[in-house]
């Protein structure tokens, strides 16, 4: 399997709390965009820098900066949604694009219902957010979609993910690096992940 596991302390804290029945909409939310801000900032440790001339008050001096266009951020709704803040903070002049799919209870297929993309994807660094990546349906229908918009650099961050999920990108998507905060053991009957946290779209917005 080829899966990068953030495994620094804060998010490894984090991501127990997250996954607790105790916790409420509001500090699922509160967590989620900690959890998302940490992994931003290991994920982007690549980015590639150009030199910059600054004008300090004292003297000019040649500093860095991010080189290229900015990225862009592309949750899948709705869940992926509760990632987009934490990535904004980290990168304020991102573009944001949104993929609508919902996974159909009885066949667990993708069904798109929605998608608004920047136009420049080929452009940018991307990276598509969604916390749960559980037969890995979802994730694989919105990497094909963005693929066939252009993009051509893309990462896939995720909060918690199945084994089956891991494998059906790595197979479907090679290149795509994939990042979560946690690998769980499998799939109940209902493709929910165990242990996982439940349905993260419902534990984001309250809805049940
Ligand atoms: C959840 C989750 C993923 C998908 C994962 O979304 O946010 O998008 O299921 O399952 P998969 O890997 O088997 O495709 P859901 O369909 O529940 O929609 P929601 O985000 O609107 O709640
Ligand atoms: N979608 C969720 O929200 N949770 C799961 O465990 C699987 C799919």
């Amino acid at each position: 399997m080829n899966v990068n596991v953030m495994t620094h302390p804060l998010i490894q804290h984090k991501v127990s709390l997250i996954r607790s029945i105790g916790t409420s909409s509001k500090d699922f939310r509160q967590l989620l965009d900690e959890i998302t801000l940490l992994m931003g900032y290991e994920i982007t440790r690549d980015l590639p820098l150009e030199d910059v001339e600054v004008q300090t008050p004292l003297v000019k001096m040649v500093g860095k900066q991010i080189a290229g266009k900015k990225l862009g951020i592309i949750p899948i709704l709705r869940a992926g949604l509760g990632m987009v803040s934490g990535l904004l903070e980290l990168m304020p002049s991102a573009r944001v694009g949104h993929i609508g799919l919902y996974r159909d209870p009885e066949t667990l297929k993708p069904v798109e219902y929605y998608c608004k993309l920047p136009s420049d994807l080929s452009e940018r660094r991307i990276i598509v957010t969604d916390p749960m990546l559980a037969t890995g349906g979802s994730a694989s229908a919105a990497l094909s979609l963005l693929k066939d918009r252009g993009a051509k650099d893309i990462q896939l961050m995720c909060l918690v993910a199945a084994p089956q999920g891991v494998e059906t990108v790595n197979k479907e998507h090679p290149d795509v690096r994939v990042y979560v905060a946690a690998l769980d053991e499998k799939l109940n009957e209902h493709g929910y992940i165990l242990p996982g946290l439940g349905d993260a779209g419902d534990r984001i917005f309250g809805t049940k």
